[in-house]
Parts: structure tokens; C-alpha cells; sequence
């Protein structure tokens, strides 16, 4: 078993006031969750707010998006030259709301991915299918695909070094989450296409996550952690997550 990783992804929520109490919350109850890389992922104004907020406790913090260009006349955007320099360390790419509502593609992902790891980051890259494509049995076709992409511009042994989440888009903010031998059998997938080198590669799965059906997702054994997005919002949900990594 790979060393658990539990993401916290708070999406476009909150002020920078709970941003950091949130924060300070974890901090505080850190050796609760020992032996696990327990990480948030705060809207980008609230990143260094929140770097201060877990600053000498064991969370970590990353950013939800970045750019995948190193600096430049790029308006809106932020590097990760950027984040890595007010204490970031991890990048979600690839969020299945970046691919589907701001359109990135797979060779998008595939940049930042690249970018993110140029740039001293690790690159949390996700990957899913939708509803109707598992419908038609292409799950794991489609997954294969979006880390396919990145294989190709980086290679599997840069691939490996990142950490894939696999959320399937039906289940994200859904409340429907995938049964854990659902998850399972694409965290095996994923695991194979990966070959040896993937053995330390960390697999967490992501979508509707919560105390009450963690427990028997993580107990898979491809499974290394969770990406929670609604869940990550409350610290005592969040912790409680983060716990039953520690006995699983
Ligand atoms: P959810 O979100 O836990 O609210 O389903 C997960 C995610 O989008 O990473």
C-alpha cells in the first residue's frame, strides 16, 4: 500500500476567513490523521491565507488549476512557479469541471501536467468518464485515453511520479457514489497501464466521498486515498475521512 493520500477540493467556495479557520482546524488536529498526506485545494485568492493558517502541521496545500505556461502576457492566469513560491505543492489538472465547463483537453492537461512537474509541483491528474459513457461501456477506454495523454508528452516514468484520481463525473457533487468494486476495477486499470512503475504511483478516487461510505472504498486494495470535494468543506467530516485512512 502506497502512503494514503486524502485531497481536500474546495472549489469556488467560502471566504478567506473560513478559508482559514478551515485550515487552522486541520492544522491543529494533524497528528489525528498520522501516516496520512492529508492536502487542501482553496480558490487560488485564499491560497496564501491558507499556507500561513497550516504552516508547521502536517497538511499540505495545492491549487485546483494553473497554467501551462511558465510566465509570460497571459491574463488571468497563475503559474506554478507562481504557487510553488507562496508554498504550494500540489496542482489538481484535469478536473472533470475543467474539461467539460472550460473546455480543457486532454493535450491541455497533458501541458499542465508537464508544466506543474517543470515547475516543482505534484501534478494530481484527474481522469473519468461521464454517465452516458459508462452507459456504453467505455470507461475504461476513456480513462485509458485522458492518461494516455500524458504518457505521451511526459512519459510513464514522469507519469508515475505524479498521482491520478480517478472521479467519475457521475458521481461528482452527485451524492452517487461508485460502488467500491466499481472503483476498484478502474484503479486496477489504471494500475495495469502504468506497468511496473505504477506500483508507487498513488491512486485515489474521487466523487461523493464522505465518512459514511470511505471506509469501504479505501479498503480496495488500488485504492490509495480520496479526492473529496463537498465533504472537504465541513473539518470535522474532512478529518473524520482523512481518519479512516489511517485504520484502513
Ligand atoms: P464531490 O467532489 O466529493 O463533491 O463529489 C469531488 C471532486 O470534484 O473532486
Amino acid at each position: 500500500m502506497n502512503k494514503p493520500l486524502i485531497a481536500g477540493n474546495w472549489k469556488m467556495h467560502g471566504n478567506a476567513d473560513n478559508a482559514a479557520e478551515l485550515a487552522k482546524h486541520l492544522a491543529l488536529h494533524d497528528i489525528t490523521f498520522a501516516g496520512v498526506d492529508v492536502v487542501v485545494f482553496p480558490p487560488a485568492v485564499h491560497l496564501e491565507r491558507v499556507v500561513v493558517a497550516v504552516a508547521n502541521s502536517a497538511v499540505g496545500v495545492g491549487a485546483q488549476n494553473m497554467s501551462q505556461w511558465a510566465s509570460g502576457a497571459y491574463t488571468g492566469e497563475i503559474s506554478g512557479d507562481m504557487l510553488k513560491d507562496i508554498g504550494c505543492h500540489y496542482v489538481l489538472v484535469g478536473h472533470s469541471e475543467r474539461r467539460i465547463l472550460f473546455a480543457e483537453s486532454s493535450q491541455l492537461v497533458a501541458e499542465k501536467f508537464d508544466a506543474a512537474q517543470k515547475q516543482g509541483l505534484t501534478p494530481i491528474l484527474c481522469v473519468g468518464e461521464s454517465l452516458q459513457q459508462r452507459q456504453q461501456g467505455q470507461t475504461v477506454e476513456v480513462v485509458t485515453a485522458q492518461i494516455a495523454a500524458v504518457i505521451n508528452l511526459v512519459g510513464i516514468e514522469n507519469l508515475c511520479k505524479g498521482v491520478v484520481a480517478y472521479e467519475p463525473v457521475w458521481a461528482i457533487g452527485t451524492g452517487e457514489v461508485a460502488s467500491p468494486e466499481q472503483a476498484q476495477a478502474v484503479h486496477a486499470e489504471i494500475r495495469s497501464q502504468l506497468g511496473s512503475q505504477g506500483a508507487n504511483t498513488r491512486l485515489i478516487y474521487g466523487g461523493s466521498v464522505k465518512a459514511s461510505n470511505a471506509g469501504a472504498i479505501f479498503a480496495q486494495p488500488d485504492i490509495d486515498g480520496g479526492l473529496v470535494g463537498g465533504a472537504s468543506l465541513e473539518a470535522t467530516e474532512f478529518s473524520k475521512i482523512a481518519q479512516l485512512m489511517v485504520q484502513g
